[in-house]
């Protein structure tokens, strides 16, 4: 089974980062939007949003992870597209690196702004920076604006690879999928 990238596509790491990421990224949204709405009264009041954040921070992790992978491996190769859509897949996927990285800074903002650590699923827990009134607010607002624009980052580019897959009939889809065709 091939690990690593290559030019001619994604190995099995990059695949299921990919992959596991993106469910959960859709997931962390979904659940997102639920638990602001919860009520005082509702049993998962304490308990969606630690699980919010626990996850969160694995993702934080992920990410990291994921970026040095990418970097340590070479980029499987995109000299088939057109020069507008090489430059727009760059844009995208070099974009989520950062728009993630500041969508989970901003959460960890919001979540230790009254100066509490988060305890990511009792396993071990991430210090606060320091109490900081009013920051939850400001932080909060980027958030969600930050969550809105990864959803529809995540949907033009899942519309580009629909496109390259069932227009264009490329490999791109596949060989994110299950690898590179020669595997
Ligand atoms: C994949 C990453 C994430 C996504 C997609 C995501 C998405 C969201 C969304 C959609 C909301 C609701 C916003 C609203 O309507 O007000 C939310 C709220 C929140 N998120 Fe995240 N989030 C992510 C990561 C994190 C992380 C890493 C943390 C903390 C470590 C975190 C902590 C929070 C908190 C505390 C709220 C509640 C804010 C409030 O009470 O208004 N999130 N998140
Ligand atoms: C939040 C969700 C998603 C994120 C953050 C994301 C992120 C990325 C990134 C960063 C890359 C570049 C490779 C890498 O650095 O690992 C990539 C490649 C790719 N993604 Fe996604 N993705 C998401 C969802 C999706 C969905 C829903 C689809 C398809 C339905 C998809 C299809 C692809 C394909 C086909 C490639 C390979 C493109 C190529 O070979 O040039 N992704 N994605």
């Amino acid at each position: 089974m091939l690990m690593r990238d290559t030019l001619a596509g994604y190995g099995l790491v990059s695949r299921l980062m990919h992959w596991l990421m993106a469910i959960a990224i859709l997931a962390m949204f979904g659940l997102g939007l639920w638990m602001v709405d919860l009520d005082y009264y509702s049993p998962y009041y304490n308990s969606a949003p630690a699980l919010h954040k626990s996850i969160g921070i694995l993702l934080l992790v992920a990410l990291a992870l994921r970026f040095g992978w990418r970097i340590a491996n070479a980029k499987p190769d995109d000299s088939d597209l057109g020069r507008f859509e090489r430059i727009a897949a760059r844009i995208v996927h070099w974009g989520f690196y950062p728009l993630l990285l500041a969508l989970m800074v901003s959460g960890y903002l919001i979540s230790t702004a009254d100066g509490r650590p988060i305890e990511v699923f009792g396993w071990f827990s991430v210090p606060s920076p320091g109490e900081n009134k009013g920051l939850e607010d400001t932080a909060g607002a980027v958030h969600a604006w930050l969550a809105y624009t990864t959803v529809v980052l995540a949907a033009v580019h899942a519309a580009g690879a629909f496109k390259h897959h069932f227009v264009d009939r490329k490999q791109t889809l596949t060989r994110m999928w299950s690898g590179p065709p020669s595997a």
